[in-house]
């Protein structure tokens, strides 16, 4: 048995054998099929990429109809229980678990980046109190590529990994301070004594006291939180990190790139959608119509449904339980119950079973962050703040894969045939 793929054209009657690969035939095979000297070649059609794959990747793996995701070969539910986000930042980056020396050294050289230029103050009282913090946190990424112009030398290994460490570090440090200018309080510089989420909870939550005091409960939430975000392989933020970077763009402004992918709704926006929506409904005894409202197509069910995921999303699952232990700390989110009977009924609904729509870690991922007291505005920021490392990871394997080159996709032209230009006082 061969592992390839035979072709016949029925346009010439012509038969082409193109290897298999990984499951995979390469899309560039299908050129040599022509039915002409002239002729471009078949090329492969595939809006939105439901079927391309666009790149070869050894950093996550992710089978959504098992509701499998591994990081590095490690499976989430075992990251989530026993690792930290900057252990997780490593793996993902380096490709393997750090020993306690390179644990140390990597602990070390991130919490001694935390700090941002004294500029970035002065730039955002540029904004508005009500800005949203990811357009912030967009354009403060773009802005830190203003101060590193040395992060321009993308091929460079060396320079890659010192901005890696810079952006991992500096990520809570803007976030906290684009919260901090919408209240109109004071910004609270980094403390490198704490670890990587209690100095971020202390950045956004300190008012006066001398040392602030991190719940452990929920400095290990967010801790547990940021390894659930930190990559999920080609979607759309990280598709955006590749692309932009395939033209050499530095770090900083590949990264605010994919965090504007990242802001959209039916992204990492969701999770602030997935809470809007509990709002809008209001009562559990809604949830009937809410549903039937969905069913009619008059909006989706936010937290539901994955391009990937046809079965209970695995992060989900680890937040459902986290929930728990945070609700029993901050008091249960009042939300919650509507998003449990909203889960209950659409589980066992015959429109979302034929579908496949399950919870996705956006669902009660909201909950959570409410009840710690973030704003929702606030959502999306805490998902770009540990997928930045992922980010990373994946813009550096593009940038070593000799197969990469500058992203460019084909198109078929729909449009008009050649025309002749009609001046202005001439058109009908
Ligand atoms: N509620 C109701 N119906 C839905 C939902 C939903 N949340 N999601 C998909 N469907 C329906 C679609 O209307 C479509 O129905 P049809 O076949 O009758 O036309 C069918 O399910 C297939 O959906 P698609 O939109 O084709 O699926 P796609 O893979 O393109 O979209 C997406 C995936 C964008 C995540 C979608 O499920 C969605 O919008 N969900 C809500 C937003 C959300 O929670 N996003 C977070 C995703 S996780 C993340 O990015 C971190």
């Amino acid at each position: 048995m061969a592992d390839t793929l035979t072709i016949t054209d029925n346009r010439t009657g012509k038969s082409y054998e193109v290897p298999i690969i990984d499951g995979t035939i390469r899309a560039a095979d299908l050129r040599q099929i022509k039915v002409g000297a002239e002729d471009f070649g078949v090329m492969s059609y595939d809006p939105a990429f439901m079927n391309t794959a666009s790149c070869r990747s050894k950093i996550t793996y992710l089978d959504g109809d098992a509701g499998i995701l591994r990081y590095r070969g490690y499976p989430i539910e075992q990251l989530a229980e026993h690792s930290t986000y900057l252990e997780v930042a490593y793996l993902l980056i380096h490709g393997e678990l750090p020993d306690k020396a390179q644990l140390a050294a990597w602990q070390h050289s991130i919490t001694t980046h935390t700090f941002v230029h004294e500029f970035l103050k002065r730039a955002l009282e540029g904004y508005r109190y009500d800005a949203h913090p990811m357009g912030r946190l967009v354009a403060f990424l773009a802005t830190l590529s203003t101060f590193y112009t040395d992060a321009k030398d993308v091929r460079n290994a060396e320079c890659r990994r010192m901005h890696t460490i810079r952006i991992i570090a500096k990520m809570p440090t803007i976030a906290a301070w684009a919260y901090r200018h919408s209240l109109g309080r004071p910004y609270i510089y980094p403390n490198n004594e704490l670890s990587y989420p209690g100095n971020f909870l202390a950045m956004l939550f300190q008012i006066a006291e001398p040392k602030f005091k991190v719940h452990p409960v929920l400095e290990r939430a967010l801790d547990v939180l940021f390894i659930l975000h930190a990559d999920h392989e080609q979607n759309c933020s990280t598709s955006a990190a590749r692309g932009v970077g395939s033209a050499e763009s530095d770090p900083y402004v590949s990264l605010a790139a994919a965090s504007a992918a990242l802001y959209g709704p039916l992204h990492g926006g969701a999770n602030e959608a997935v809470l809007r929506m509990l709002k809008k409904i209001g009562s559990v005894k809604n949830v009937p119509d809410f549903i039937a409202s969905v069913k009619k197509g008059e909006g989706k069910l936010m937290g539901f449904g994955h391009r990937v995921y046809k079965n209970y999303d695995p992060r989900a699952k680890v937040i459902k339980r986290l929930a728990d232990q945070v609700f029993d700390v901050t008091g249960k989110n009042p939300l919650l119950d509507i998003a449990l009977e909203l889960e209950k009924i659409a589980l066992s609904d015959d429109y979302f079973i034929k579908r496949k729509l399950y919870p996705n870690v956006d669902f009660y991922s909201g909950l959570i962050y409410q009840a710690m007291g973030f704003p929702m505005e606030m959502f999306p920021v805490l998902f770009a703040i540990p997928r930045a490392s992922g980010w990373l990871a994946q813009w550096s394997e593009m940038l070593e894969d000799p197969e990469q080159k500058i992203a460019r996709p084909r198109q078929v032209y729909i449009g008009v045939d050649e025309r002749n230009y009609v001046p202005l006082d001439k058109r009908g």
